[in-house]
């Protein structure tokens, strides 16, 4: 019984003799100029994955001759292929690649211009033919947009993962390293073929046991698993303590300006490196909900950073440095600060400060992941220092994976959002891929939603987010539809039913989330801690600075220059002006930038409050209607997926249903404004 576990490599057999007569013609043997460790695993990829699908074992040889070849090369042997390249070579990065038939020879040419690009052509291969694409007359050139495109696990040691919603942890167990070495290498090879490069595969809380992962304790079993991923063409990080010359090195100060903590760490970095001399870097949460920091003695984050990026740098390696600084512990009653403004209010003055090895990672919002809030406006503010973007892939305020909430399409608004940075036409994706400021490190990485469950994320669906992620890191020009079809044909075959009703699931489901859960972008309507399931007043008392201020009158954060907290002000001027004003504020934002009556009347038409009944009426209608879709697949789609699939959607019917009159209630109550509709409110 299938179960997800090979995800969108399900290599399923070619059967249809119309494909096999296009396909076999080209797969007799792979030709290899030389094999380095990376042509190795595209060697082996291949192999697995032309035998799976057509039973055929390819042949190998060293020279290129007669017909039926895939042949594999880099640079570094053109001579090998020179008739068929042209000036493919000045257009290649060094990720890149040229995936071509030769016609005449019924051959393909996988041509990179490193080995990295050889392995992600013989991906892109095996891709067109499980989507069931013609080789004759293909001739493509691919470069990775972004440079850096990460995955940061969540996971401790003692197995568990911070916000996982697929079971324990992959790497560990029990305050050490799992010995599966194979789900971890087939982990690398997910995230390869869908074009990532870079993991951080610890917790950013940094607790006492994962502190030693820098230490000779544990740095034989880093080796391990950055073998492992190198062979994917993945770099390895981890994430530190912040507080290590305490914790580790027995100092009694972590101040980055301490002569005795800098060499602390220059010497720990050399050890690092003298295990994994291509080790990445490290990536920090310093300051941040109460982990330990620069603060501490009165210095800044770029002299925390500065001090840890001189340390890796002889070695090449880079600081991630998360921008996800605010005051945890504010007082609610006091309404003049306001959480959303503290990443730009502590990192935007440090402009120019940060040595050129420190990247800045910004989450994609100024508050947490919610379902919908405003662009970080930190994007483009500090053309002086090098920026990656934070996503989550995993779906801690999403739906944690129990609901399918499919974020690629927010993603791509993220991405194509203008800041105005350098004028019109300077959206977030061409800051981080660093085609507007000169940054020598950039990128995007995310927080991943994988864990040791079977299918990987819990609902198979979920799947979904972390391929879709992959491909926008590689090319945020992508679609949303041509992620999507390709992921649904990957992972359950082209019958155009499947692909249609699959994909239409997908392209909605972030919107009828969107619709039950808290409406117009005011965000946090959730159980505290593990937030899961609606609880409006959950945040609403609380220290974090969570609010929506909703009382008999109105609900929304003001946020504006005039009357507010002055957050709107931290984007350029076109932005700060469309947010500022209630005209053109976008509706689906319109809490997130106001305090506004429920009576006030939105661009469609509608109040806000029967907005709200509207929205959550039709959402929990909707969830229904996902299960119904999925439902009429019965019998395309094999058992044990289509069954996971089910259960998580009926929970989602359900569930949906107690969001609706939670909300609905909630609002009903506060505000003594009935629904026209005369819906059942409670
Ligand atoms: C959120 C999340 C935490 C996480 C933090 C972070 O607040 O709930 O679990 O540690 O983000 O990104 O550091």
């Amino acid at each position: 019984m299938a179960n997800g576990y090979e995800a969108w490599l399900q290599y399923s057999r070619i059967t249809d003799s119309t494909l096999l007569a296009d396909y076999t013609p080209f797969l007799k043997q792979i030709v290899l100029a030389e094999e380095t460790l990376l042509i190795h695993s595209a060697k082996q990829e291949l192999q697995k994955g032309i035998s799976s699908m057509f039973g055929i074992t390819l042949e190998l040889s060293t020279v290129i001759e007669g017909d039926s070849s895939i042949i594999l090369a880099t640079e570094s042997k053109d001579e090998f292929v020179q008739d068929y390249i042209g000036d493919v070579k000045e257009q290649l990065h060094e990720e890149g690649y040229l995936l071509k038939t030769i016609n005449d020879k019924k051959s393909i040419l996988i041509y990179g211009k490193t080995d990295k690009g050889v392995l992600y052509g013989a991906f892109h291969l095996l891709r067109l033919i499980q989507t069931q694409q013609s080789l004759n007359n293909i001739d493509v050139i691919e470069n990775p947009k972004n440079q850096l495109r990460m995955i940061n696990e969540w996971d401790n040691m003692d197995g568990s993962v911070e916000r996982g919603y697929a079971g324990k942890s992959i790497f560990f167990e029990d305050n050490h390293f799992v010995r599966d070495w194979d789900r971890i290498r087939d982990y690398a090879r997910m995230l390869s073929s869908a074009g990532l490069n870079a993991i951080a595969f610890n917790n950013v809380n940094v607790h006492e046991v994962e502190s030693k992962l820098i230490t000779p304790e544990f740095l034989p079993d880093v080796v391990k698993v950055a073998d492992i991923f190198r062979a994917y063409g993945i770099k390895t990080f981890l994430s530190i303590n912040y507080a290590s010359p305490i914790q580790l090195g027995g100092l009694n100060t972590a101040d980055p300006l301490d002569e005795d903590v800098r060499e602390w760490w220059k010497e720990k970095a050399k050890e690092i490196y003298s295990y994994i001399p291509d080790f990445g870097g490290v990536l920090v949460k310093a300051d941040s909900e109460h982990r330990p920091g620069p603060f501490t003695y009165n210095r800044t984050h770029a002299d925390g950073a500065n001090m840890l990026a001189e340390a890796v740098k002889p070695f090449g390696g880079i600081v991630l440095w998360r921008c996800f600084v605010y005051n945890c512990m504010q007082d609610w009653r006091d309404r003049s600060t306001d959480r959303a403004r503290a990443a730009y209010d502590h990192f935007k003055p440090l402009d120019g400060q940060f040595h050129e090895n420190v990247v800045l990672q910004i989450k994609n919002g100024p508050m947490d992941f919610q379902v919908r809030e405003g662009v970080s406006p930190l994007f483009g503010s500090m053309p002086k220092t090098n920026q990656v973007l934070e996503f989550q892939v995993a779906q801690e305020y999403t739906g944690q994976q129990r609901h399918v909430c499919y974020l690629i399409p927010q993603w791509k608004e993220i991405l194509d959002f203008d800041t105005y940075a350098n004028g019109e036409g300077t959206p977030v994706k061409s800051i981080v891929d660093g085609s507007h400021f000169s940054y020598t490190h950039c990128g995007i990485t995310a927080v991943s939603n994988i864990g040791n469950d079977e299918n990987w994320t819990g609902h198979t669906l979920a799947q979904a987010n972390l391929y879709g992620y992959g491909r926008l890191t590689w090319n945020p020009d992508l679609s949303s539809d041509e992620i999507t079809d390709e992921w649904v044909k990957l992972t359950f075959g082209i019958d155009p039913e499947v692909v249609n009703e699959v994909t239409d699931m997908l392209l909605h489901s972030w919107g009828i989330y969107e619709n039950y859960t808290s409406p117009l972008g005011v965000g946090w309507m959730i159980n505290p801690e593990h937030h899961y399931g609606p609880n409006v007043d959950g945040y609403e008392y609380s220290v974090w600075g969570t609010y929506h201020f909703s009382d008999c009158k109105g609900m929304g954060v003001d946020r504006t220059i005039a009357t507010g907290t002055g957050y709107t002000g931290q984007y350029f001027k076109e932005n700060t002006e469309m947010y500022e004003s209630l005209e053109t504020c976008p509706d689906e934002l319109l809490l997130f930038f106001h305090h506004v009556p429920y009576t006030h009347v939105l661009k469609s038409g509608k109040t806000v409050i029967q907005h709200i009944y509207d929205t959550h009426f039709e959402g929990a209608d909707q969830a229904e209607g996902l299960k119904q879709q999925w439902l009429a697949l019965e019998g395309k789609i094999d058992e044990g997926r289509f069954k996971g699939i089910l259960e998580r959607l009926e929970h989602q019917a359900e569930h949906s249903k107690e969001w609706r009159d939670i909300i609905n209630t909630y609002y009903y109550r506060k505000s003594g404004i009935p629904d026209d509709h005369n819906r059942k409110i409670y």
